[in-house]
């Protein structure tokens, strides 16, 4: 892949971070807690007793940050802003040093050249508002409306690309059906509850953006999606798919798009979400881009006896597996991108998050050869850019993750980042992959430039 031509002069190419994992200073200039800091005291909850009260520091090193997307080359930068650390109680008056942090942070990008992609709720949610019911009390949507309001009245001048929610699947399944993320719940009748109302904060939220933003604001969602396939060609692993499918990918896309909740799904679950009148075209508000998060294929067996959607994911024999056991499956970022294109007429779509965790090595020259990760990076960009030719609107892409860092329930041991970060000193330190990114963008961006200057 020496250039990429086909993705268009237009084409965006970022990072990605999102605020717990990366900024630490939970306890600094008025932050009030979030879930994450509640969850993390929960003896067993994080491997090795990781916290995010330090993470990578960025609070205080977002200058240097900065610098090295410079190095980096990067068009644009998506991070999340701390909700806790805007309305320490989850509503009400706003914090200003909180807000400071976002707006010195936003004017440093644009120095830099750097086009912000701001996130809104990227899982940090107030421990305040959890006490009062959290995602599973219908309040919550409206409070992040707030939030989204009081950000847009402080950045939306100089803001103009805004994503509303992060994987509401995570929160939902994860947080409150599997719980193995906060809140750490394991309740169906709390879960649907909750994936409803954080869809229809996402639909407030981008009203509130675009009522309150001065300047422009194209806002979405960010959903992560896998292709769900049968295991073997027998039928009960051939009925497991549609569950997992609808379970990962259409309980949020068929909304999103204006088609209700698939009734299927409400079948599996046995719990009708909780819509009231307006909900649902609320939700559908038109998106002006849909974030597509892609890390693996699921592959599923039928598994009756085991916990919603009865449909289990098995490793696949032969598989190149990262270090979070995932499967390598770059087909499966294109067949997603034209699934939204052709299924779902998807006007403008981002790769807001794809990347990889690999055992890095660092050598005693201080490098880290990074080779499955640049691999990895190379397999999916191409991937991406078959789905162009097949019609997919994919208008940028953002490598998870700028930086290594907390991991969520697997704390510090899983390294994502194109940049190394040594967690004793705070060192950062370029991967490979990194240098490799940098090649790559500075690649399409000559031959672009050399596209456009042959006539004809
Ligand atoms: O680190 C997470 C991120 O917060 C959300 N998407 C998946 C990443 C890797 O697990």
């Amino acid at each position: 892949m020496s250039h990429v031509p086909d993705l268009g002069p237009d084409f965006v190419w970022g990072a990605a971070t999102s605020a717990y994992q990366i900024e630490g200073a939970v306890a600094e200039d008025g932050r009030g807690p979030s879930i994450w800091d509640t969850f993390c005291q929960v003896p067993g909850a994080v491997d090795n007793g990781d916290t995010g009260e330090v993470a990578c520091d960025h609070y205080h090193r977002w200058r240097e940050d900065i610098g090295l997307m410079r190095r980096l080359g990067l068009d644009a930068y998506r991070f999340s802003i701390a909700w806790p650390r805007v309305l320490p109680t989850g509503t009400g008056r706003a914090n200003p040093p909180g807000l400071d942090f976002y707006d010195r942070l936003v004017d440093g990008l644009l120095e830099a050249g750097i086009r912000p992609f701001a996130t809104l709720y990227h899982w940090d949610l107030p421990q305040a508002l959890q006490d009062r019911g959290g995602w599973a009390n219908r309040d919550t949507a409206f409070h992040l409306a707030e939030f989204a309001a009081v950000v847009a009245a402080r950045l939306g001048d100089r803001v103009t690309d805004w994503f509303t929610i992060n994987e509401p699947l995570c929160s939902a399944w994860i947080g409150h059906l599997e719980g193995r993320m906060a809140p750490g719940l394991t309740d169906i009748t709390l879960a649907v509850p909750a994936a409803h109302h954080l869809l229809l904060g996402h639909g407030l939220a981008a009203a509130a953006l675009r009522n309150v933003a001065t300047g422009p604001a194209r806002v979405g969602a960010v959903l992560n999606l896998s292709p769900c396939e049968p295991a073997g060609p027998g039928e009960p692993d051939v009925a497991a798919a549609p569950p997992a499918d609808g379970h990962t990918n259409r309980w949020w896309l068929d909304p999103l798009h204006g088609r209700g909740y698939p009734a299927d799904m409400v079948e599996v679950y046995g719990v009708d979400p909780p819509v009231r009148a307006g909900d649902l075209e609320a939700i559908a508000a038109p998106m002006d881009h849909l974030g597509l998060n892609y890390y693996f294929r699921q592959v599923v067996t039928d598994d009756p006896d085991g916990p919603i959607p009865y449909a289990r994911m098995v490793s696949v024999p032969d598989g190149q597996q990262t270090a979070m056991g995932w499967e390598v499956h770059p087909d499966g970022l294109e067949e997603l991108l034209l699934r939204l294109s052709d299924d779902y007429h998807a006007a403008r779509i981002y790769v807001t998050e794809n990347g990889s965790a690999w055992p890095d090595e660092v050598l005693p020259d201080g490098q880290i050869e990074d080779k499955e990760r640049m691999s990895y990076l190379e397999q999916h960009l191409a991937a991406g850019i078959r789905a162009t030719r097949g019609g997919a609107p994919l208008a940028g892409y953002f490598v998870w993750s700028l930086l290594d860092n907390f991991e969520w329930a697997y704390g510090y041991a899983k390294r994502f980042g194109l940049i190394h970060v040594d967690y004793a000193t705070q060192r950062r330190t370029i991967k490979a992959s990194g240098y490799r990114y940098a090649d790559i963008i500075r690649a399409h961006k000559l031959g672009q430039r050399a596209t456009e200057s042959v006539p004809g």
